[in-house]
Parts: structure tokens; C-alpha cells; sequence
């Protein structure tokens, strides 16, 4: 029916009006080009519209950042009602980690490996946004990313495929609900197709390249898994992929995207990104970096104003034909049908203006489940720091972040409000209190901060405590979007702050904020505890004092590798092997002293300090030995796409401590003796259990083609006759493993 009412539309647009759907622009109007190139190669690109006059000629066809109900609404009558077709808009918002209820950066979400939390939060964030008229979210952002320098890191998943795609795909069914016409469903907008998160350097906007086993075996995984979902649109890259910018590439966007993985959605450009091709020196002039976008596959040009100058004259000189704008044409309308847009075009219900009451345990669990304990010493005490044993105890509570409501949420949180904010003060206040203790806040330093006034204020604060909690880390704008830092450390004086109140030699939590990675090598090797909080949202404060109370024991486990130093990036943990390796028998151990011509560096081991995976609990996990279901796997059974589960792994773990606590078991796989050769071990399955103490109970991992398969050098995924090891455990370094061979 879609299709019938697609066409019929179409037929009766015209060359402006099709055109016009192609087009969207930012609800501040159209801002200036961003280089002298970019200008001289489309004067008009640097005036000004008036997307108002637009909406009611019917030449526009999408906008982003409009906000409010309001607002939205005001455009979509200028659409409906004055447009000759009355077309509505589409609005798309970067809304990435809730609405007005904030919950943690997709980072820290990643290390909840709790898909049907995340499912959870995406479908609350389309509920609320959906009542300011946004049914587009520019997100899920499921670019690997490997690179901690690079800031986008906070975005995604981080660094592994398959915890990617397992996110991937729980945001997207989120967004979309069951059916993507209800109208508190939102489109997803996978981005950025394809392989951004390996812009060269970490550096922002950088060039990308690499083999296309790489693409397909590291980087593609995570936008199959969304576009298999469901996904409704995509956005294309700035970055080019082999030479060729992504935004033109006809390989990505229509070899694999549509012929290969059967996507009938729209692409839409990253902002300015058709422009950029003149940049890039693939267009020497704005219509032909007009032509090849549209060609490759490109069907809304976002803010570049290069669609609306140039198509009409392609068009009328047959550089591009008329059939290939209507097919732009119809994916768009595809989408807007799909979403019930002609149907209710306007904001729904109430709107949600600031944190909804009904949804903070969810985020608050979610943040919960976000932190990741990194260390928990004892200082010499008969047990560790953490938890915080409820006596009347005093803390000195110090640093940039302790009480500072607008840095709880991290990058892309236009929307809330900061009094709806939870900060770590005063939720330690009021627990503190409870328990006949207390709280003295110092502040120290900035968090970009040279000056050390404050550090005498804080080592006092220290002095009179029991223990000292710190909270120190980056702002949210120091990572997403052109938040790329050649260094990875706290950032300003706070390491010298720490370092300040570390030589009261009184116990320390530190509390790190980030979007990354962060080099915590002096922290690791000083500090008492350390908890990665990542930026945890609305109930920033809650979540942190529900875990150093012990209410929660942390299970958050690293998405990402962190490093010792910011020359091993990038660094991740499926590394490809070396003819030299740098370790012993396993991952674990360092390169002996005489081994210099092995791949290592000479001045710092080559493993993280944190590695993928990693996460301690407030309890112990054991693990039991591996079992396989069988010893062999024949190859007929295993090298087909539809084989799901040709063999099964399963282990014993057992909670050895005295607390309930919840343990991600994790599934690892290494290949040996194949064609190609195969990372040194891959994430194939993890599962989140909650054992009481002395409770033991038995993971199982169903491992089948999708999990043991490959890409072979003609770019086909295959098994062949190999030998595969397998390991069960709490950590990318887990040492628990059995053997098996498929056979020819
Ligand atoms: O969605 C974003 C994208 O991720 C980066 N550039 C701007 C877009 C729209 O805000």
C-alpha cells in the first residue's frame, strides 16, 4: 500500500517539489560555508534561506534542531497546510541518549552488555521526544572505534563488533517499537556509513583505509545488525574509505548497503558533506560533487544547499537522470509514509519539557549498570574501600565534577534540564546523613584548570576524612563530535590535584569522567579505587552513591581497551597475530628482557592497563572448566549461513563471595590454520547472570556460522576445515579455553 501511495504522489510533483524532499536544513537557518573553497566552488551556498517560506512552497523536506513542540508544529502547518501537496516534514534531532531524561553516553551503555536495558532506554527516549514532534534520531552511531584519541568513542559501542551489533540492534528496535507508524515511534539513523570510527589518528573528519576483510569482518558488522533490525534511514560518512569519499561512494551505499544487505530506507548526508567532496578533490564545482553524492546513493543533502542550486540544471542537461532523483524521491516518502507523517504530522500529547519522574529508575539503573570498578584495594585495611560500610563516616568529596550538574550528561544533551540533575554532592549529603556521616565538598581546580588555589582547600578536606572521593575527568565537549585530544590524560592540573591528595595518604575513590578512554597508569598504580562512570546522566548522583554504598554491586565491563600510554593507540584486544609475538604462552605475560626484536615497544608492554572486557564486582566469580558439545564439527554441517548452532560452549560460574551481584560471562573465539589469518581471540557471545553467594550457575554459547565464520580473500565469509579454541570467563583475558576442529 506504501508503494501504491509513493508513486501516486509521485506523480504528481514537481521537479522543485521532488527536489525539495531532497533537501533539509538547520532550524537556524542556513549557515555559511565552511571554507573559502567550499564558497567559490557555490556562491550561493553561502546565503541565506528562510526554511519557513520553504516548508509552505513545498522545497523542503526534512529539517533538524527544531525545538520544541511549538516550534515543530508552526513548521509542519506551513508544510500541510499551505504546501500545493501538503507533504509534511520529517524532524531529526541528534538525540542520542534520551531526551529530557538523560541517561549514560552509548559508551557507557556499551559496558552495561545489557541489550534489553538499552532496547528499554531508546524506546523511552522516542516517547518523550516524539511529544516535541522529533521522529527521526540521528542515532544509533555504531562506529567501531579503536581509537581512543578519537572523541566520538563516547558515541558507540567501542571497539568490538560483536557487542556492536548486539547495540546496534537494540537501539534500533527501541526507536522504531513495534511498528515505526505508532506515534511514539522515531526512525533510526545508523551512521556514519561506513567505518568512520577509524578516521586516521583519531583524528575528527580524518581519511580512512583499510582491507575490505577489515570492512567487512571489523566494521561492517555493527550497521548489518541495525539495517537486519529494521533501521529506516542511514547517514553517510565524511570520511573517505579507500580513496573515495563515503558520501560519493557507490561501492558502500549501493553494492553493500542496498544490493547486498537489501536497504530500501533513505541515506542522508552527514551535515555539509556533499559540500566537503569539493574539499575532499573528487568535484571541482558544486554540481559535480551534486552529481556524484546523488549518484552514490545519497538521497537527502544536508545543509550543503547544494541539491536545491544544482540539480535542476543536471537534470535539464542530462547529467543525471530524472529517474534517479525519483528514486531519491520515493525513499524518502517511503519513510515519511512508514512513520504515519500524513497521517498525524504533529507533535503528540502532552510535551515532555523536563525529566519525566515515571522514567528515572530506568536511568538510574542504567547508570547503575554503566560503572565499571576498576581497582578496589584495601589501604592496608582488613577490607577493600569499597563498598562504603554504612557507619557515620566522613567524606571529603573533592573535584571539577563533584557537584556540577551540567557536566553529568556528556556530548549531544541539548535537551535537559539542569535542576532535574542528580549531582554526586548532593546525593552523598543525603546518604551520608542517613547513616550519621558527612560530607565536605572541595571543588580543587577546574576541570581544565592551571591554577592550584583551590588544592590546599582540598587536602585539608582530606585530612579531616575518613576517606576521600574524588571526581575528576573531562567535560562532556571534550569528546563527540571534533572532540579529538592528542593526549588522554585528566585533563588541566587534576592529576597534580590527585596526586595532592593522594600523599595524605588517606584512602581514595576516584570517579572518572569520560567519554573514552583516559591513560590512568599514576591513578592505577596510587589510588585506592577507581570507578569509570563515564557520563551517567539525569541520575548521575544516585547511580554513584548506589554503588559506593554498596546498594549495587558494580557490573559494568570495558567496552574499549584503556591504555598504559597514549602511544599503544590504537589498541584493542582482536588484535590480527605477528610473526613476533609479544607475549609468552598467553596474552597475560610480558616479553621477557632478552626479547627485543618481537613486536612491542621498548618502553611500555604492549596489553592495556584495563582490558577489554574488564569490569571487578563487589563479590568473586569463579569460573568451572569449558565444555563443548562435541570434539569435532563436521564442514558440510558448519559452512552455511543457516547453520545457528553447530556446536555449544558452556562453563560453570559460581559467586564466591557473600553479596548478590550480577557477572557478564563472556564467550571468546581464536581460528588458527585458516586461509587469512584470524584475530587473536573474538567476542562471540556474553551473558549477563545474577548469582546469590555460593550460587553457581552454567552459561551456555550456541556457536554457529555467524560466530566461527570468516572473511576469506575474495571477501566471502566461509568456515573452513580449522582448529577454533574457545574460552569462557569474566574478561577478554580469561584463561579458561577448550579445543575443537572442524573437519573436512
Ligand atoms: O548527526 C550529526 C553527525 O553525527 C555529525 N555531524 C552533524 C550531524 C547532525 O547534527
Amino acid at each position: 500500500a506504501i508503494e501504491r501511495r509513493v508513486n501516486d504522489l509521485l506523480k504528481q510533483m514537481t521537479l522543485e517539489e521532488k527536489i525539495g524532499q531532497l533537501v533539509q536544513y538547520n532550524d537556524s537557518g542556513y549557515q555559511s560555508a565552511t571554507s573559502p573553497t567550499q564558497i567559490a566552488a557555490n556562491p550561493e551556498a553561502n546565503n541565506n534561506v528562510n526554511s519557513m517560506d520553504l516548508a509552505s512552497s513545498g522545497r523542503l523536506g526534512s529539517m533538524l534542531n527544531t525545538v520544541g513542540a511549538e516550534r515543530t508544529n508552526a513548521f509542519q502547518h506551513a508544510a500541510v497546510d499551505k504546501s500545493r501537496l501538503h507533504i509534511p516534514l520529517l524532524f531529526g534531532a541528534d538525540i542520542i541518549h534520551g531526551y529530557r531524561t538523560i541517561y549514560p553516553q552509548p559508551i557507557g551503555l556499551a559496558a552495561t552488555f545489557d541489550p534489553d536495558l538499552v532496547q528499554s532506554l531508546a524506546r523511552m527516549s522516542a516517547e518523550e521526544s516524539t511529544t516535541a514532534g522529533i521522529r527521526w534520531f540521528y542515532s544509533p552511531m555504531v562506529d567501531i572505534s579503536r581509537d581512543a584519541r578519537w572523541g566520538r568513542t563516547t558515541e558507540g559501542a567501542g571497539e568490538d563488533p560483536y557487542l556492536g551489533a548486539a547495540m546496534a540492534r537494540a537501539y534500533v528496535l527501541g526507536y522504531q517499537g513495534t511498528s515505526l507508524s505508532n506515534p511514539d515511534s522515531v526512525a533510526a539513523c545508523v551512521k556514519h556509513f561506513a567505518a568512520y570510527g577509524a578516521a586516521e589518528a583519531g583524528r575528527e573528519y580524518n581519511t580512512t583505509d583499510m582491507s575490505e576483510i577489515r570492512l567487512r569482518q571489523i566494521y561492517l558488522p555493527p550497521y548489518k545488525a541495525a539495517i537486519d533490525a529494521g533501521a529506516a534511514t542511514v547517514m553517510s560518512a565524511f570520511n573517505a574509505l579507500n580513496g573515495t569519499p563515503a558520501t560519493a561512494n557507490r561501492f558502500l551505499m549501493q553494492n553493500i548497503l542496498r544490493d547486498e544487505w537489501g536497504f530500501n530506507g533513505l541515506v542522508v548526508s552527514d551535515y555539509t558533506a556533499v559540500m566537503e567532496l569539493v574539499n575532499h578533490g573528487i568535484a571541482l564545482d558544486a554540481a559535480t560533487a551534486t552529481r556524484k553524492a546523488l549518484l552514490a546513493g545519497v538521497d537527502i543533502d544536508m545543509m550543503s544547499h547544494f541539491y536545491d542550486t544544482k540539480l535542476p540544471e543536471l537534470i535539464s542537461s542530462g547529467q543525471v537522470p530524472m529517474s534517479v532523483v525519483d528514486e531519491s524521491v520515493r525513499r524518502v516518502l517511503r519513510v515519511k509514509f512508514a512513520l504515519g507523517l500524513f497521517e498525524h504530522p504533529y507533535a503528540r500529547g502532552t510535551e515532555v519539557t523536563a525529566a519525566v519522574p515515571e522514567h528515572r529508575p530506568l536511568v538510574r539503573k542504567a547508570a547503575e549498570e554503566s560503572l565499571v570498578l576498576l581497582k578496589n584495594d584495601s589501604a592496608g585495611q582488613s577490607q577493600s574501600v569499597l563498598p562504603f560500610s554504612t557507619d557515620a563516616r566522613k567524606i571529603a568529596l573533592i573535584g571539577p565534577l563533584a557537584d556540577n550538574p551540567g557536566e553529568m550528561m556528556g556530548s549531544w544533551s541539548g535537551g535537559p534540564q539542569l535542576a532535574d540533575v542528580v549531582t554526586i554532592r548532593s546525593a552523598l549529603d543525603a546518604r551520608a546523613k542517613q547513616y550519621g556521616g558527612s560530607v565536605t565538598y572541595a571543588k580543587g581546580t577546574e576541570i581544565t584548570g592551571t591554577s592550584e588555589d583551590g588544592f590546599a582547600e582540598a587536602v585539608h578536606a582530606a585530612e579531616q576524612a575518613d576517606v576521600a572521593v574524588l571526581a575528576l575527568g573531562e567535560s562532556g565537549a571534550m569528546s563527540g563530535e571534533a572532540g579529538s585530544r592528542a593526549y588522554l590524560d585528566l585533563p588541566g592540573n587534576q592529576e597534580k590535584l590527585l596526586e595532592a591528595v593522594a600523599a595524605t595518604n588517606k584512602p581514595i575513590v576516584l570517579l572518572v569522567f569520560s567519554g573514552r578512554p583516559l591513560v590512568l597508569d599514576w591513578a592505577a598504580q596510587h589510588v585506592t579505587a577507581i570507578i569509570e562512570v563515564w557520563f551517567p546522566g539525569t541520575e548521575a548522583g544516585s547511580a554513584i552513591a548506589d554503588v559506593l554504598y554498596g546498594d549495587v554491586s558494580p557490573s559494568g565491563k570495558l567496552p574499549m581497551s584503556f591504555p598504559r600510554a597514549v602511544g599503544q593507540e590504537p589498541l584493542y584486544y582482536n588484535q590480527f597475530p605477528t610473526g613476533r609475538p609479544p607475549f609468552h604462552a598467553d596474552l597475560t605475560k610480558p616479553p621477557g628482557p632478552d626479547s627485543r626484536f618481537v613486536s612491542r615497544y621498548i618502553d611500555v608492554p604492549n596489553d592495556a592497563l584495563f582490558p577489554f572486557g574488564f569490569g571487578l564486582s563487589y563479590t568473586k566469580f569463579s569460573y568451572g572448566k569449558v565444555a563443548l558439545s562435541r570434539p569435532t564439527v563436521p564442514l558440510r554441517e558448519a559452512n552455511r549461513e543457516s547453520a545457528k548452532k553447530v556446536i555449544t560452549a558452556t562453563a560453570t560460574v559460581t559467586n564466591r563471595g557473600n553479596r548478590t551481584a550480577t557477572e557478564i560471562a563472556q564467550c571468546y573465539v581464536r581460528n588458527l590454520g585458516a586461509s587469512v589469518e584470524q584475530p587473536i581471540r573474538s567476542l562471540q557471545g556474553f551473558s549477563r547472570i545474577t548469582l546469590k553467594p555460593g550460587e553457581s550457575k552454567e552459561v551456555t554459547f550456541d556457536l554457529g556460522f555467524p560466530e566461527l565464520s570468516f572473511y576469506n580473500a575474495e571477501s566471502n565469509a566461509v568456515i573452513e576445515p580449522t582448529h577454533y579454541t574457545v574460552w569462557i570467563g569474566g574478561s577478554s583475558l580469561s584463561s579458561d579455553e577448550a579445543d575443537f576442529n572442524v573437519t573436512p
